[in-house]
C-alpha cells in the first residue's frame, strides 16, 4: 500500500470530513517518509534550521491552497484513481500553435468533446527569453504567464472552465534548470555569492573538465559539452541542456524549498497533473553520467511526499526518457514503491513501435517488454506515439543483439529508414542531434510524416495512403488499449505532416524537433464531413476507437496486460482482462503482407464462446479459415469477450 492508498484510508474512514484535520493527519502519515528523504539528501547535523523551514512551510502552503481546490482534492481522495479510468483520453498542444492563445484555446473546447478529449498537456506557458528558448523550457518565472499566451486570469478562467467540464490540465514544472534570464540566474551573474549557490558553478575548469569526463551531451550539435562560460560573473556555471539553461543545484536545500514552493503555487492554478521535465537529471555527481542517480530518486519522492500533504488531489508525471528498466523506478522502489511519480511516459513503448514499423518485426517489442518488471499497482503509463520531442533510439543493446542484430548497425538502420537516407522507405523524417563522435542520432517528424503520408500524398498514390492510415491508425489503437492515458500529440488526429517553415527561423533552425510542432489546421478540420479525405479517414476512426474505449471500462489500466505470443514475428498481440469474465484482445500486424496466425489458443481464451467475434474497429465478424486467422498489412484488431 502506498501513501495515497493511507491516505484515502483515513479519509474514508474519518466520520466528520474536516480538511485541515485530514491535513494534519497526512502530515503525520508522511513525517517519517519526508524526514528520511530529507536527511538522507541534506544530513540533520547542518540542516536541522531547514528542516524546520520545510515544515512551516508545508503549513503556510497547505494555508494558502485555494478552498475550491481543497475541496477537489479531498472528493478525489474519496475516489479512485482517476488516471487509469478508461474514461481519460490526452492531447498535447503548444497553445500559440493550436488556436493563439489560452482564451482562443477555451474556444475550442467543442472540439476536444468530439474527438472525445478530456485531458490535456499544455506545453510551457510561462515568460521565457525573446529568440531562443527550447519551445519554453527555459523558464524566466514558474508561475508568471506569458503574454503572448494572456494573463494568470486568463489561465484561472481557463482551469475553473476546465473543472466545471470535467477536463484535466497538466502542466510542465521545469524542475531541472532555469533559464539564464530568471531572476536567480541574474542575481548569480552580479556577483550574488546566495544565488551562485542555486546553480553548480565555478571559478575555473577544473571541476567542470573532471565532470565532462563522464556527461553524456543532450544536444551536442547546438550545445556541446556540459559547462557554459559566463563573462559576467567570471564563473563557469553547468549547462547539462542548452548553454542558456542553468542546471539547479539541489544539493543546496534552500534550492529544494524555493522549488517546493513554485511546485505547489503551480498546482494553486488549478493544474491537476505536473510534468516533472528531465526529473533524471536532477541530480549531479563526479564521475558519473549523473542521470538516474539514486539521490535524484529521493528527491523526486521528497517532492511528492511534500505536495501529497498539502495538495493530494494532484499527481505528476515522470518525463524520465531512459532505458525501459530505469523508467520504471520513477514509480518509486523498495520503501519508496508507488511514492514517486503516479504516471511516467511510456517512452519504451513509443520507441519500440516505431522499431516494428521499420523493421515490420515485433521481437525487440515483445524482448523488451517481457523485460521490464511489473509497475507498482496504483501507477499508470501515458501512452503515446509523438510528442514534441525526438525520438530516442534507446533499447537494450544486449536484447538487440540476443535477436542476432549489431546494436550500433541497427540504430543506422533506422535513422536510415526514418531520414530519408532509403530511397524505398515510405518515411520522411529529418535527422535530430547526429553525433559524428558516437554515430548516435535521434529522429524528428511528425507521425503521418515518419507513417509515409507525406510521401504517398506526394505520389499520388491511393494504395500508399491507405497504407500509411491504416499504420497511423494501428499504432493509435495500441495505445489507447495499452492501459492508462492515451495522449495524441495535435495535429496526428488529422494526420497533419511535417512543417518545415522553422528553418526560415533564426531561433528554430538548427532544432529540427521543430518540424514536428505544426499549426493546428482549422482549415482541414472545417472539411472533415468529406469522409473522402484522407485526414477525415484517421479523425473518425480515432473518433470511434476513443470512443470504444471511454465505454469499455476493460480498456481502464487495472494491470491485467499480458502479452500474447504467437510465433509470428510480424503480429504483435496482447490481452487485457477487466472484471472476472471481461477480456479485450489486440491483434495487430506491422508487416505489409497479409500474415496469418493459430486461432486455437484464442479459442482457448474463450474469444470464440458466442459464435465467430466481432472485431469492433471493423465492425466486422472475424473469419477464420481452417483454423487460421489472416490480419491484413497493418489491420489493428479489438476482440472483447465479455
Ligand atoms: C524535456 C523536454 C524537452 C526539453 C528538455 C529540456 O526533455 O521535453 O523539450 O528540451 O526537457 O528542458
Amino acid at each position: 500500500m502506498n501513501q495515497a492508498n493511507i491516505h484515502r484510508l483515513v479519509a474514508t474512514q474519518l466520520k466528520q470530513k474536516d480538511a485541515d484535520a485530514l491535513f494534519d493527519l497526512r502530515l503525520a502519515a508522511n513525517l517519517p517518509l519526508i524526514q528520511n528523504l530529507f536527511s538522507s539528501l541534506y544530513p540533520d547535523e547542518h540542516h536541522k534550521a531547514h528542516f524546520q523551514k520545510l515544515m512551516d512551510l508545508l503549513s503556510r502552503l497547505y494555508a494558502s491552497r485555494p478552498s475550491e481546490l481543497k475541496k477537489q482534492d479531498l472528493e478525489r481522495l474519496n475516489s479512485g484513481n482517476w488516471y487509469q479510468s478508461e474514461k481519460i483520453m490526452g492531447m498535447q498542444l503548444y497553445v500559440e500553435h493550436f488556436n493563439k492563445n489560452l482564451n482562443g484555446l477555451k474556444e475550442k473546447l467543442p472540439y476536444f468533446k468530439d474527438l472525445g478529449v478530456n485531458f490535456l498537456h499544455l506545453m510551457p506557458i510561462t515568460t521565457r527569453p525573446k529568440g531562443e528558448s527550447d519551445g519554453g523550457y527555459a523558464v524566466n518565472s514558474y508561475l508568471q504567464v506569458d503574454k503572448r499566451y494572456g494573463t494568470k486570469e486568463d489561465l484561472l478562467a481557463l482551469t475553473f472552465e476546465f473543472r466545471k467540464e470535467g477536463m484535466y490540465l497538466m502542466l510542465d514544472f521545469v524542475v531541472n534548470h532555469t533559464s539564464n534570464e530568471f531572476s536567480w540566474a541574474k542575481k548569480a551573474m552580479k556577483g550574488d555569492k546566495k544565488y551562485q549557490g542555486y546553480y553548480y558553478t565555478f571559478e575555473d575548469y577544473t571541476i567542470p573538465s573532471e565532470f565532462e569526463k563522464n556527461l553524456p551531451e543532450v544536444f551536442p550539435e547546438t550545445s556541446p559539452g556540459s559547462f557554459t562560460y559566463v563573462p559576467e560573473m567570471n564563473r563557469w556555471v553547468m549547462t547539462v541542456f542548452n548553454s542558456y539553461q542553468w542546471d539547479l543545484n539541489y544539493t543546496n536545500p534552500e534550492v529544494f524549498l524555493e522549488m517546493l514552493t513554485n511546485l505547489v503555487k503551480l498546482t494553486d492554478l488549478g493544474v491537476d497533473v505536473v510534468r516533472f521535465d528531465a526529473l533524471a537529471f536532477l541530480w549531479k555527481k563526479m564521475g558519473t553520467i549523473s542521470q538516474n542517480l539514486p539521490e535524484a530518486h529521493d528527491l523526486v519522492a521528497l517532492f511528492r511526499m511534500c505536495l501529497q500533504v498539502v495538495a493530494p488531489g494532484v499527481i505528476l508525471l515522470a518525463e524520465a526518457i531512459v532505458a525501459p528498466t530505469d523508467i520504471i523506478k520513477y514509480f518509486g522502489e523498495d520503501q519508496k514503491r508507488g511514492n514517486e511519480c503516479e504516471v511516467a511516459y511510456n517512452a519504451s513503448l513509443m520507441a519500440l513501435l516505431w522499431n516494428s514499423i521499420a523493421t515490420k518485426r515485433t521481437s525487440l517489442l515483445y524482448k523488451s517488454l517481457d523485460h521490464v518488471p511489473p509497475k507498482p499497482v496504483d501507477c499508470t503509463w501515458i501512452n503515446y506515439i509523438r510528442c514534441h520531442d525526438d525520438i530516442g533510439l534507446g533499447y537494450e543493446n544486449q536484447l538487440i543483439q540476443e535477436l542476432g542484430w549489431n546494436p550500433d548497425m541497427h540504430r543506422k538502420f533506422l535513422l536510415d529508414y526514418y531520414c530519408q537516407h532509403l530511397d524505398w522507405s515510405p518515411s520522411k523524417g529529418l535527422m535530430f542531434m547526429y553525433n559524428p563522435k558516437t554515430g548516435d542520432g535521434r529522429i524528428t517528424g511528425s507521425s503521418a510524416s515518419l507513417l509515409g503520408l507525406e510521401k504517398a500524398l506526394e505520389l499520388k498514390d491511393d494504395v500508399l495512403i491507405t497504407e500509411s492510415i491504416n499504420k497511423i491508425v494501428m499504432l493509435h489503437g495500441i495505445i489507447l488499449a495499452f492501459g492508462g492515458i492515451p495522449l495524441i500529440y495535435a495535429g496526428d488526429e488529422i494526420g497533419t505532416l511535417n512543417d518545415y517553415s522553422f528553418r526560415n527561423d533564426n531561433s528554430k533552425k538548427d532544432d529540427s524537433r521543430w518540424v514536428n510542432r505544426p499549426m493546428q489546421d482549422w482549415d482541414t478540420i472545417s472539411k472533415l464531413d468529406n469522409r473522402n479525405l484522407p485526414q477525415s479517414k484517421i479523425y473518425h476512426t480515432l473518433q470511434k476507437l476513443i470512443n470504444i474505449r471511454k465505454s469499455n471500462p476493460v480498456f481502464a489500466d487495472n494491470n491485467s496486460l499480458s502479452l500474447c505470443h504467437t510465433g509470428n514475428d510480424h503480429i504483435l498481440v496482447f490481452e487485457k482482462r477487466g472484471n472476472v469474465r471481461e477480456g479485450l484482445l489486440v491483434l495487430c500486424n506491422f508487416d505489409e503482407n497479409a500474415q496469418v496466425i493459430e486461432t486455437g489458443w484464442i479459442k482457448r481464451l474463450g474469444y470464440f464462446t458466442k459464435g465467430d467475434p466481432l472485431d469492433l474497429v471493423s465492425d466486422r465478424k472475424l473469419v477464420m479459415k481452417s483454423g487460421l486467422l489472416e490480419i491484413a498489412p497493418y489491420q489493428l484488431i479489438w476482440l472483447k469477450r465479455d
